[in-house]
């Protein structure tokens, strides 16, 4: 048993005081060794956010401070944190089984779990298959289109189609059809065979829309000059966020997911929806699909599934694309993928305990009906300094800032440090663009507490 009891900064290393069966020992605790994901390692470092413990609404720092969470972590803990039956199922789960071979065996809350996920999508996806992650959720889509379409013997469908500005996690397959510059430039030439729609927004047309924009369903269209270029017998799937949440939170302008499932029946290509940030409740639904009145064929999803207590993702389908690999002889695999945690058990306990808990509380409902307080609220900092655009879908909103000369990304950062450190809040960043995405238990009190705060930072900034 480790027990972080103390943490005091010595010349850029910090040094923590352990406890090992009740005796208190100091252990050196070097920052340099542990490489942060997308993060200013060097500034991190020098000025280090560390959370200790977590509950509800709340972080506390390893010296007690409570922090609120205006992002539920990253986009993920949708049922807030810690929460007693999620905490009782993983214990439970643990002591019971850990772990059971995922290929060729399996245990029965794998089964329980996609017998629930698949109750909450829509239409006739009623398949799901597991993995561990929102990367790994969007390979194993892609990979499910090029081979239904292979093995229904339209092996020339090979071209996937994602869009600019999209995030779809950081496999080779998720920034390949994603479409953020920096995600992709440093690594070499990426899947062959991939097109993009342009980016759904413009500032010009769409600036301070709460909601979906009005602007922007003719962008869907690109879709057919795509088609046009490379014959529609080449194209095997199109994936886009519903509303892309890495990117800044890019609501889909009214009418475009329509329009480019429209698009999509008519050419025989597969549409997937990935819905790693959208599902589990955060635009008020369980997954985005419904908001919009949309039926992929199939939908990523991962975080809000275990609310962000045990790393689980997956894939939802549509019954005659898992029928369609359902042929040959029985005893042979058909689809090969798949992962060792695959429906890992203390993922699936976790998942079960999430999905009873967003049920009995409703939590997604709570979510569609808190929205027009959240946009208030946020709309509330409109005017304040160097705030160019506010947008808000669901329980999610993203704000631009004017950039510094010469240093992009800076005022962002400051106000990520500023809100943390001042203001107790937590608030995520991309660039310029300050993202919130709250658990979906807070109360009025708490919008107003996150908007409050973060006027504040952004009054505070230079
Ligand atoms: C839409 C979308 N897809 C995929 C991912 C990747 O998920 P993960 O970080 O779990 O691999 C994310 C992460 O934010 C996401 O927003």
């Amino acid at each position: 048993m480790w027990v972080a009891a103390a943490l005091q900064s010595d010349k850029g290393n910090a040094v923590m005081a352990t406890a090992t069966a009740g005796k208190a020992t100091a252990v050196p605790n070097d920052l340099a060794p542990y490489w942060l994901p997308f993060t200013a390692n060097r500034a991190f470092k020098a000025s280090p956010r560390l959370i200790a413990r977590a509950k509800d609404m709340h972080y506390y720092t390893p010296e007690g401070r409570a922090v609120l969470d205006g992002t539920a972590g990253l986009w993920c803990c949708n049922a807030g944190h810690n929460r007693d039956p999620i905490v009782a199922a993983i214990t439970a789960q643990a002591a019971e089984l850990d772990y059971a071979p995922a290929f060729q065996f399996s245990h029965g809350k794998a089964f329980e779990l996609a017998s629930r996920v698949a109750a909450l999508a829509p239409g006739d996806l009623d398949h799901v298959f597991f993995c561990n992650s929102g990367s790994e959720a969007v390979d194993t889509a892609l990979k499910i289109a090029l081979a239904f379409h292979h093995v229904r013997g339209e092996g020339a469908r090979t071209r996937l189609i994602g869009r600019e500005r999209a995030y779809h996690g950081v496999g080779f397959g998720g920034i390949s059809v994603g479409g953020i510059v920096n995600n992709r430039k440093f690594f070499g030439a990426l899947l062959a065979g991939v097109d993009h729609l342009p980016a759904t927004y413009d500032r010009a047309q769409q600036a301070f829309s709460s909601g979906e924009p009005e602007w922007g369903a003719h962008l869907a269209d690109a879709l057919e000059r795509i088609v046009a270029l490379h014959d529609a017998s080449t194209v095997a799937a199109v994936i886009v966020e519903p509303m892309s949440g890495s990117a800044g939170v890019l609501p889909p302008p009214k009418g475009y997911l329509q329009r480019l499932r429209s698009i999509c029946d008519k050419y025989g290509i597969l549409l997937i929806f990935d819905e790693v940030i959208t599902g589990f409740g955060r635009l008020g639904y369980a997954f985005a699909a419904e908001r919009y009145g949309v039926v992929p064929d199939l939908i990523t999803f991962a975080k809000g599934i275990t609310s962000g207590s045990v790393p689980m993702g997956g894939v939802i389908v549509r019954k005659p694309i898992y029928d369609a690999f359902m042929r040959g002889p029985v005893h042979g695999i058909e689809l090969f993928h798949g992962y060792t945690y695959s429906a890992h058990p203390l993922a699936c306990a976790a998942g079960l305990a999430t999905l009873d808990l967003y049920r009995d509380e409703q939590l997604f409902e709570r979510a569609k009906a808190l929205e027009p307080a959240w946009y208030a609220a946020a709309l509330r900092l409109k005017g304040l300094p160097n705030v160019l655009d506010i947008r808000c879908v669901g329980l999610t909103c993203g704000i631009d800032l004017a950039s510094r000369p010469d240093a992009f990304g800076a005022r962002a950062y400051a106000a990520m440090e500023h809100a943390f450190a001042q203001e107790g809040l937590v608030i995520r960043i991309n660039g310029e663009t300050i993202a919130l995405s709250p658990p979906l238990i807070l109360s009025e009190r708490d919008i107003d507490l996150i908007f409050d705060k973060l006027a504040t930072t952004i009054r505070a900034l230079n």
